[in-house]
């Protein structure tokens, strides 16, 4: 196969990634349809078992070797509603001081360790970017679990794993006025 999913054992991870040129060339389109299919697959539970994947809701460029600023989000909202997004040079451009975290902690398809504690994350954003699966740019407004989704892979962007995210000496400490995500 042409792509292959990086840990975090590989340097790579921890770099940050260039701009996209946009228009984009047929290679970035090719990552950007690789990507969505990847995770699309990853929730497909038969194919998933049989080849050993777990399922993901984002996943980024750089997490396949390729450091560029480009991530996909796939995941169900609704019964026929999906948030799918092939997000290109993403730039978080308003966030809350408030804080958001998951309940369950945060995972990773480039992490097999388990890490506990909590993530903290902003509890709201807005974030610009070109998608290529609309074919606009558009600027998004998340909060609670879309908004640390776009964290998340936003972080692959620029090295930064969710566990540097967790306090080593208070892992499970609740910030002031931090949302708690079931
Ligand atoms: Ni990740």
């Amino acid at each position: 196969m042409k792509y292959k999913l990086i840990k975090d054992n590989n340097p790579k991870l921890r770099k940050k990634s260039e701009e996209v040129l946009i228009p984009l060339s047929q290679e970035d389109k090719e990552t950007l349809d690789f990507m969505l299919f990847y995770l699309k697959k990853s929730q497909d539970i038969e194919y998933a078992q049989k080849h050993n994947i777990r399922p993901g809701v984002g996943l980024a460029a750089p997490q396949l070797g390729i450091l560029k600023r480009m991530f996909v989000i796939y995941y169900q909202v609704g019964e026929n509603e999906y948030k799918i997004y092939q997000l290109v040079n993403p730039k978080i451009i308003a966030f809350s001081n408030q804080l958001a975290t998951l309940e369950g902690g945060e995972g990773c398809l480039s992490v097999d360790a388990v890490h506990e504690g909590y993530v903290h994350r902003h509890n709201s954003i807005q974030l610009k970017a070109y998608d290529y699966y609309s074919k606009k740019d558009i600027i998004i407004n998340a909060d609670g679990y879309d908004a640390i989704v776009l964290q998340h892979e936003y972080d692959h962007l620029d090295g930064i794993l969710f566990y540097d995210r967790i306090d080593k000496d208070n892992p499970k400490a609740i910030k002031k006025d931090e949302v708690i995500i079931k």
